[in-house]
């Protein structure tokens, strides 16, 4: 029998400085933190009209975009390796109803840009979000019952056909943000019953809080709930457990793809879905609040923007996303060429 004798060293296993001292060796520890270009989305919101800018105030440095100069903003970033997009849809003119009518409509503003988006850049991968709440009268993500509660059968109805109407003009990707029960596998089989099934992936934004760090992006999508708030189904920030039957239930329901959201705030939930699931990419969403709260801390000085914001991202790779959805997608693409030259 070999004695293991007692390493009179075995402190030195443990002095860390000798794995960190020069920067090929922190890259050594880091590798699975990486960021490459395929590791983020890019959302961006479309208008009616095809010639506007307008920026968002609560959203310094984000704007919505007329199809025409969605054109011109993409164009650099996608030569930069800006491989997907999520696009949102936001209506001015076209009314809005009970049934969102307009989020399907040949006039939506998403039908419309997906065509031309598919011939400019050929090589983008195009998300559609699918949702009510930008098209309906009352701001909420589902059809209503009489007594304000959600009727989500007929809600799922008409999120699956949303889902279709945006496959059919070139969607990669449909992203159902509405939580409804039971939509995953509504639009799978809307999906397939149109022949669509085996070109568009569903990713589903699974883990979704009921948070308040939405409230930018519901002035920029012009979706805020007319009365009431979501937390009759955002999941409460609370649970775990919930997020892990919303988990169970999507992929059950055959979704392609998984999203947490937000980010900063969810980390653990984030971690434990990646640990969960495994065999499926994981998106986290860094949402419109995150985005503000690290924009106005860095312009008052309060954190370096650079320093601050990539840490972050190296907190959502390291628990566990593939895939970042972010705002700032054109700086951090602009810090991953930078990058590469050195
Ligand atoms: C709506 C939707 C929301 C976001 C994406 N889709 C907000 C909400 O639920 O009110 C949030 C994105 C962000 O804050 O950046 N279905
Ligand atoms: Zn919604």
């Amino acid at each position: 029998m070999i004695h293991v004798q007692q390493d009179k060293n075995v402190k030195n296993r443990h002095l860390l400085h000798s794995s960190i001292f020069n920067t090929t060796l922190r890259n050594w520890h880091t590798l699975k933190t990486e960021l490459s270009p395929n590791n983020l989305m890019y959302p961006v919101f479309i208008v009616e009209d095809d010639d506007i800018i307008q920026p968002i105030d609560s959203m310094p440095g984000v704007s919505r975009y007329g199809i025409k100069k969605l054109k011109d903003h993409l164009e650099p970033l996608v030569k930069k390796g800006l491989s997907s997009v999520l696009l949102f849809g936001v209506i001015d003119t076209l009314p809005k109803d009970e049934q969102g009518t307009h989020a399907s409509s040949l006039e939506n503003p998403i039908i419309r840009a997906v065509p031309k988006l598919r011939s400019w850049f050929p090589s983008l991968t195009i998300a559609c979000d699918v949702c009510l709440c930008p098209y309906t009268s009352h701001g909420h993500c589902g059809i209503l019952f009489a007594d304000g509660t959600i009727d989500n059968n007929a809600s799922i109805h008409r999120i699956a056909e949303i889902a279709v109407a945006y496959a059919q003009a070139g969607a990669h990707i449909v992203a159902p943000s509405d939580m409804m029960d039971g939509r995953i596998g509504k639009i799978k089989n809307n999906l397939d019953k149109h022949n669509m099934g085996h070109k568009t992936a569903v990713l589903s934004y699974t883990a979704k809080f009921a948070s308040g760090f939405y409230g930018p992006f519901r002035d920029a999508a012009k979706s805020q709930p007319a009365f009431g708030d979501r937390k009759c189904y955002q999941l409460p920030p609370g649970s775990t457990g919930l997020a892990l039957r919303a988990a169970a239930r999507d992929v059950s329901e055959g979704a392609d793809m998984l999203m947490v959201k937000p980010g900063l705030s969810y980390l653990d939930i984030l971690k434990e879905i990646k640990q969960a699931y495994p065999e499926y990419p994981i998106f986290v969403y860094q949402v419109s609040g995150e985005y503000a709260m690290i924009h106005h801390a860095a312009k008052l000085r309060a954190v370096d923007f650079q320093t601050a914001l990539s840490e972050i991202l190296i907190s959502f790779r390291r628990a566990g996303a593939d895939v970042i959805i972010s705002y700032f997608t054109p700086v951090i693409l602009d810090w991953i060429q930078l990058k590469s030259k050195i």
